[in-house]
């Protein structure tokens, strides 16, 4: 291919703005090598650090070009209503399938911008015969694993040290679109909304709760009756506990709240309805939780699993979790826990005989909770914001 003449130009028209795909020009390097300073660039990109303005040059007056005539390395500048805004590229491999990498300038972030423009490649990736193609980030890159969401990529899997940027191993996202893939999300991305009512407030775990989280978790009552919990549970613990609610959330498989005090924003406990991916049953949750010491006996956890279960019910449509059926579990013996079920409307439907286990080897047996959609009106008097 002659670069830039045979370089095909794609383009998302809307209303309000276009995004263009185009060849690069001698225009784009100042935008770019500006770009290029961006820390958030660096940490999730290999472009050498530091950039200088010669490796600008380099890329756009050599790399580029080159890539387009010997067929390796599709890459375009994205211009967002008439400015330089980014590069994506598409390298082609072998069997019809290639991978696609994008980067935009801050300035042009949080506009959609990417997501246009990673349609945009794909289809034409698909017209020129391609069955799949690749995305790959750096785990925790997770405006890229949005954008490819939002963009139909799916089935991903992490890699440990799967990437490399300037010779140090990073665990690596890996997910793909196939032909036949709509161009929309596959599976759900739910978010948390803040729920309040009940003089309580339910918002999104956030890094600062690490220590409420730690303390919580090695209360002696949470570590009896959650035997699965790390013991001691240390602070990198809460950590990961906290990050892990970003993977529950992006993956479909459940959303957590902090319980929190409406006037200090302190955490008091956590609240979470998961198993959203059910693999028998889709339409169903299971509700779990646990309380900091501080804040027990006061009524605290009846009301948020309130709120929680009737964000749980409603419709997906309406910005809920849609489901019809929601499980409680609690150990035999675990009378707190088991009335904070009784309270909401919970139905005790059975005993799952030793399957409760312990630190010491042994089992309790486990009390199994149920509530339908359809068993009661919804009392907890919620807003959402
Ligand atoms: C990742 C990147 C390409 C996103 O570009 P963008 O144009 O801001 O993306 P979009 O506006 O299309 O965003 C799509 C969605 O992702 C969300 N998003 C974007 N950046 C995000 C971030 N850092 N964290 C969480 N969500 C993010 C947006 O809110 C949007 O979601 P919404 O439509 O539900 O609101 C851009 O931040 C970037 O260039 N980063 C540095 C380079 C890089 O990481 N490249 C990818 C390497 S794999």
């Amino acid at each position: 291919m002659r670069f830039p003449e045979d370089v095909p130009v794609l383009r998302d028209d809307r209303d309000t703005s276009t995004v263009t795909l185009r060849a690069h020009t001698a225009d784009d390097i100042g935008p770019a090598y500006e770009a290029c300073q961006d820390p958030e660039m660096q940490r999730w990109t290999t472009i050498p650090v530091p950039y200088e303005r010669e490796n600008a040059v380099h890329y756009l007056t050599e790399f580029v070009p080159a890539g387009w005539r010997d067929g390796n390395s599709w890459a375009w500048a994205i211009e967002y209503d008439g400015r330089y805004a980014g590069t994506i590229d598409l390298r082609p491999g072998d069997g019809g399938v290639g991978e696609v990498g994008f980067a935009v300038a801050p300035w042009a972030r949080g506009h959609g911008v990417m997501t246009r423009a990673l349609k945009l490649a794909v289809d034409h990736a698909f017209e020129q015969g391609w069955t799949r193609v690749i995305w790959r980030a750096y785990v925790g890159n997770w405006g890229s694993r949005r954008v490819a969401w939002k963009a139909g990529f799916r089935g991903l899997v992490t890699v440990p040290d799967g990437g490399v940027a300037r010779g140090v191993r990073k665990d690596e996202w890996i997910a793909t679109r196939s032909r036949d893939d709509a161009a929309e999300p596959a599976g759900h991305w739910w978010q948390v909304p803040t729920l309040e009512g009940d003089g309580l407030r339910l918002r999104a775990l956030r890094s600062t709760d690490a220590k409420r989280v730690m303390e919580a978790c090695n209360d002696e009552r949470t570590q009896h009756w959650l035997a699965g919990m790390p013991s001691p549970y240390q602070f990198e613990d809460a950590e990961a506990f906290i990050t892990g609610r970003l993977e529950n959330l992006a993956s479909g498989e459940g959303v957590s709240w902090a319980i929190a005090d409406p006037e200090t924003d302190d955490l008091l406990g956590n609240v979470s309805v998961f198993d959203l991916k059910n693999r028998i049953d889709g339409s169903v949750g299971e509700v779990g939780y646990w309380l900091h010491p501080e804040a027990r006996g006061r009524g605290v956890m009846s009301a948020a699993v309130g709120l929680a279960i009737k964000h749980a019910f409603k419709p997906i449509d309406e910005g809920g979790l849609g489901r019809r059926r929601l499980m409680l579990f609690a150990a035999e013996g675990n009378t707190a826990s088991a009335h904070v079920a009784v309270a909401n409307g919970f139905t005790l439907t059975g005993t799952a005989r030793a399957a409760s286990p312990r630190r010491d080897g042994s089992y309790d047996n486990l009390l199994c909770f149920d509530l339908l959609a359809t068993d009661r009106p919804q009392s907890a008097a919620a807003t959402e914001s």
